[in-house]
């Protein structure tokens, strides 16, 4: 999609949750996994690899799978700045920066978040409505859409890259909404949101 739509790096956002961190969540662990936390580290950050080759600059939303260690850290007694940070512990490259909003200054605005606090298949209007700006969400993985709510604000939910069949979403077997998978492309200096989904 980047190549097709000629994207250049500096444009290239991501609304979160770029990693599970499956054995730092509250849930009940898996019996029969082999996996551990650090197993599962290691392999996020060779999954991660690619992802830095393809995207050397990528602007990120800060999100609830994202922050899932510094929770527990924080649920511990353990300050902050006793902590490494996130980028070194998944070793981001230099041109990988985390924000709650990344305000996009097109000749329509728009912005980029995650979308925490959002939920069902009206997320992505409701964050829109709520910011009164054009509004790009993802955290709701099983819908993705694009609404236009009134003259200049529209809102989209980018879906998810989800691969059902892995562990981490092994919980989601028995759901009756899956994910939708996808990403999108913002046209037209802010005017024009496509969702376009995975092939
Ligand atoms: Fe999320």
């Amino acid at each position: 999609v980047k190549k097709e739509y000629r994207i250049p790096d500096a444009n290239c956002f991501h609304v979160g949750d770029e990693l599970d961190f499956y054995f730092a969540s509250s849930y009940g662990k898996d019996p029969n996994t082999k996996l551990s936390a650090v197993v599962e580290l290691e392999e996020s950050i060779n999954e991660l690899s690619l992802w830095y080759e393809a995207f050397p600059e990528m602007k990120l939303a800060i999100s609830n799978h994202g922050l899932r260690w510094l929770k527990k850290a924080s649920e511990a007694g353990i300050p902050e700045r006793l902590l490494k940070t996130y980028q070194e512990i998944i070793q981001a490259p230099k041109g990988w920066y985390w924000k709650e909003e990344w305000i996009v200054e097109a000749k329509q605005p728009f912005r980029v978040i995650h979308g925490m606090g959002y939920s069902g298949k009206d997320g992505h209007r409701n964050a829109a409505i709520d910011g009164a700006i054009s509004t790009i969400i993802g955290h709701l993985h099983s819908f993705a859409a694009v609404d236009h709510i009134k003259k200049n604000i529209w809102a989209m939910n980018v879906g998810c890259l989800i691969d059902e069949a892995s562990f981490a979403f092994a919980y989601g077997k028995y759901m009756r909404n899956k994910p939708v998978l996808g990403c999108g492309v913002v046209l037209n200096n802010g005017r024009t949101p496509l969702f376009i989904p995975f092939e």
